[in-house]
């Protein structure tokens, strides 16, 4: 059988790379989580020196892209960080952090067979993908659920402080100028506010099912 591309969209904490990795073992494809390469080039800015005062040196990250080893610095855990998130915006909302990425990307994806999440990869990435998701979630659900993702990596950090990320994120994501998140035309949502992660495979199953 074809090995398919999978996309999944959405906003912040809404349960997108859980949902992309169970998906991704269930078809024995590769999960690739796009988000955390733009963690990753800003866990480098952060460490090499060129966030200064909370302000991130838009010309000494760009300078410095080709030497920024992308697929590595994505599986360190510290792209987790609070100090991650609260700059994530700034770095990627950069274009050419973006065409790098997406290029990076693409690559990874050039034979089919992955599951791929982020906020364009249904819109600009993989274009033609053969099914994509739009995941939704309350913000509250969100919060809540990154809340307890954090507690449980042993970070110290408020309910509140989280929510404010969240709704910041969600506006800079949707505004930003490049590659704002957007359902794609052909998207299917997903709104998994009260769904468990078996119903949400159970769904992906049905969906997964019309493809063939
Ligand atoms: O999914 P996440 O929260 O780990 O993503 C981190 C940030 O990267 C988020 O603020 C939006 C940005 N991002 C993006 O602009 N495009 C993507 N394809 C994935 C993430």
């Amino acid at each position: 059988m074809k090995k398919l591309t999978i996309a999944i969209d959405g906003f912040s904490s809404g349960g997108k790379s859980t949902f992309a990795r169970a998906i991704a073992a269930r078809l024995g494809y590769e999960f690739i989580d796009s988000g955390a390469m733009y963690r990753a080039v800003t866990l480098w800015a952060l460490e090499h020196g060129i966030v200064r005062g909370g302000v991130l040196d838009e010309s000494d990250l760009i300078a410095a892209l080709d030497r920024i080893d992308v697929r590595e610095l994505a599986a360190d855990p510290r792209i987790r960080s609070i100090e991650v998130s609260n700059l994530v915006s700034q770095v990627s909302r950069l274009p050419a952090v973006r065409e790098k990425l997406v290029a990076v990307q693409r690559e990874m994806g050039r034979r089919g067979g992955v599951v791929m999440d982020g906020r364009d990869i249904g819109t600009v990435v993989f274009p033609d993908a053969d099914l994509k998701i739009f995941l939704t979630a309350d913000p509250a659900v969100r919060a809540r659920r990154r809340y307890e993702e954090l507690q449980a990596a042993g970070q110290e950090v408020s309910l509140a402080e989280i929510e404010e990320n969240i709704r910041q994120r969600d506006l800079l994501d949707q505004t930003r100028e490049i590659s704002p998140l957007r359902q794609a035309p052909d998207a299917i949502v997903l709104d998994n506010s009260n769904m468990t992660l078996n119903e949400q495979m159970t769904w992906v199953e049905e969906q997964l099912c019309r493809l063939r």
